[in-house]
C-alpha cells in the first residue's frame, strides 16, 4: 500500500533529533554531578569522552589536591580505549596517549610549572592546536593562552564524604 500521508522529511526529523541530542548536551554541562566513588567517576568521564564524538578539545581541571582530576583523564582515557595506564606526568609535564583509531590524549599536570617557565618549551601551543584531547590539571597556570574554546571543569570535595565529589562546568 502506497503512503497516502504527508510524505516523511527526513530533514526536519534528523533537525528535532539534533535539537534533543543537543538539549541533552547542554543539561550535562549546566549541571552539577554528584560522583560517587572511582566507578562514578569512570561513568561521569565515559559520558564526557561520548559528548567528544571523536573531536578534539581543550579540557581545563580544577580543585584541590586530591580533587580527582587525575581520576578524571584515566577514566577518559579508559573510555577512549587507552590501554596504557595514565599517570601524572611529574617531569614532563605532558603525558600522550595516542587513540585507537586516531588521534591524540594529551594529560598536561602544570602543578610543577615553575615560575617563569615559558609554556612554550613544552609545546602548549602545539598540543593546543593539535585537535588532540587535552586535559589540563592546574590549568590556572596557563590561563592567558587557553582558548576560548577551553571547557572548564571544577571538582569540589563533598564535606565529610571523601567517596564523592562534585563536578560542574564553568567558564572560569
Ligand atoms: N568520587 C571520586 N572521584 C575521584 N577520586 C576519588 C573519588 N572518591 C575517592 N577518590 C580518591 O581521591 C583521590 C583523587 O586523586 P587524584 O590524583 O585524582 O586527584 P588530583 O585532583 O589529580 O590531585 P593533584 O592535584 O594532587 O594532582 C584518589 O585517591 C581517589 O581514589
Ligand atoms: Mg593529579
Amino acid at each position: 500500500m502506497r503512503n497516502s500521508g504527508r510524505p516523511l522529511k527526513p530533514l526536519n526529523v534528523f533537525g528535532i533529533m539534533l535539537r534533543v541530542k543537543m538539549n541533552d548536551d547542554e543539561q550535562f554541562f549546566n549541571t552539577t554531578h554528584t560522583i560517587e566513588g572511582l566507578a562514578g567517576m569512570r561513568e561521569f568521564a565515559g559520558r564526557m569522552a561520548g559528548l567528544l564524538r571523536g573531536r578534539g578539545a581543550v579540557i581545563a581541571l580544577h580543585g584541590d589536591l586530591g580533587a580527582g582530576k587525575t581520576t578524571f583523564v584515566q577514566g577518559l582515557a579508559a573510555a577512549l580505549g587507552v590501554s596504557r595506564p595514565v599517570t601524572s606526568p611529574t617531569f614532563t609535564l605532558v603525558g600522550e596517549y595516542p587513540l585507537p583509531g586516531g588521534g591524540l590524549l594529551v594529560h598536561m599536570d602544570l602543578y610543577r610549572l615553575r615560575p617563569g617557565t615559558d609554556l612554550d618549551s613544552i609545546g602548549f601551543d602545539e598540543y593546543v592546536n593539535s585537535g588532540a584531547i587535552v586535559a589540563i590539571e592546574w590549568a590556572e597556570r596557563a590561563k592567558d593562552v587557553l582558548p576560548p574554546s577551553t571547557i572548564h571543569l571544577h571538582f569540589d570535595p563533598v564535606p565529610d564524604d571523601d567517596s564523592r565529589r562534585l563536578a560542574r562546568f564553568d567558564q572560569t
